[in-house]
């Protein structure tokens, strides 16, 4: 039992991941519950991104497209994207951002199953998600048609009219509740129907052990801003499988060609993963994303998610004991198994307790219509700032008597 703050300090003290913590440059009184959304720099990233704006890019100038290997960035960060969700080299690229990578992904996906009409998803799904095939389906004109089912019923409806769909696409833990949804089982339905599965990672990588070779996926996407600390609108990245990436997709720019630098008039696109980049990487924001990574990959992910998980249980295990009649519920799973690296509740003044808790120091965020949510991210939150955050909740909460 979590009785006082004492008590999680001692968690800190045995804590196997304690000293990444000193690595960011976090502000010292600020409980910060929102790298879901945008983490941290790491003093490494800052010193990267000297690097590469003082002597890359400065001194190199030109150059540095080589010397300091600018042109292979995409696919050396999208290797190491691919050993933290399971993937193998090659298989992933850091460009562009996680929408644009949608595109993509779901072109290569219909183009792979012509004839087949719907495009399956869930209701719910993060609106960009949503968004993206909405402009795919009238762009193409082709009689594609978007079919949205209820939360949690993306399964059912790939056994049932898994024949018609060509791509079913899901963000595999819920930005607003934490669900974590079974890549391995829905995936296996969506082979099963002949349909290709795509999953948005943007919760996911960096949060949780992802298999994604060993699940059998063949197409995802994600954030760099997000759990991989990359930086505000950091490159995203794009997976596919070795077998698909013989797809051409649409949007084929110079950077995704066989030989860019020979200016051919005819698009031929790159063998392997290259030709799913479209144009000029952003070099500074790759490197930082690129040395963000360095970092998370000192760390196991199963220590990750095993602290990950204790943080929720913690702030879980104290607001039932201390914010009880707070109007606070939860809509997270409350088993850790089933829940990402972020604890949600539903509030009916959500804004205004979000707002008194960044005034006294703790950031979560809000999402509409009235939840309040916050992030768990292992590498730098302490289990005093899961006491220190409840306490302020409880205060945020509480009714004047
Ligand atoms: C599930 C999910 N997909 C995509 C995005 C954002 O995509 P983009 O980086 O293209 O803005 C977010 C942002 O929060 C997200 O939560």
């Amino acid at each position: 039992m979590l009785a006082r703050r004492e008590d999680l300090e001692a968690l800190d003290r045995s804590d196997e991941l304690r000293d990444f913590r000193a690595r960011f440059d976090l502000p010292p009184d600020l409980v910060y519950l929102d790298g879901n959304s945008l983490g941290p720099p790491s003093r490494a990233t800052r010193e990267r991104i000297a690097r590469a704006v003082e002597d890359e890019w400065g001194r190199g100038l030109i150059r540095s497209w080589e010397s300091a290997g600018w042109i292979s960035l995409p696919q050396r960060t999208g290797d190491k994207i691919a050993r933290l969700i399971g993937a193998g080299p090659g298989e992933v690229i850091a460009a562009d951002s996680t929408s644009v990578n949608l595109f993509k992904a779901l072109s290569i996906a219909l183009q792979a199953n012509r004839g087949r009409r719907i495009v399956l998803s869930e209701r719910g799904n993060f609106p960009t998600d949503l968004y993206i095939a909405q402009g795919l389906i009238a762009h193409l004109g082709a009689g594609h048609e978007l079919v949205l089912v209820e939360g949690g019923g993306l399964e059912r409806a790939l056994q049932d009219r898994g024949h018609e769909v060509a791509a079913a696409f899901l963000t595999h833990i819920d930005y607003v509740s934490g669900q974590v949804h079974d890549m391995a089982r829905i995936t296996a339905a969506a082979r099963a129907a002949g349909a290709t599965m795509i999953w948005d990672l943007a919760h996911s990588a960096g949060a949780v052990p992802l298999t994604l070779n060993a699940c059998g996926v063949d197409l995802a996407v994600g954030c760099g801003y997000k759990y991989l600390n990359g930086g505000p609108g950091a490159p995203a990245f794009l997976y596919v499988a070795r077998e698909l990436q013989r797809g051409a997709q649409p949007l084929s720019g110079w950077m995704g060609h066989a030989d860019p630098f020979a200016f051919a008039e005819r698009y031929e696109p790159a063998p392997g993963i290259a030709r799913f980049l479209c144009g000029t990487p952003s070099v500074i924001a790759m490197s930082a994303l690129d040395a963000a990574l360095d970092l998370l990959l000192e760390a196991s992910m199963e220590a990750i998610r095993g602290k990950s998980v204790a943080l929720g249980n913690a702030f879980i295990e104290l607001v039932d004991r201390h914010c009880a009649g707070s109007g606070l519920r939860l809509v997270s799973p409350r088993d850790g198994s089933l829940r990402g690296s972020q604890v949600s509740y539903s509030h009916p003044e959500s804004r205004a307790v979000m707002g008194k808790l960044i005034d006294h120091g703790v950031i979560g965020d809000v999402r509409a219509p009235d939840i309040l949510r916050f992030g768990f991210a292992p590498l730098y939150t302490r289990y005093v700032d899961v006491w220190d955050a409840v306490v302020r909740l409880r205060d945020a909460t509480s009714r004047p008597t």
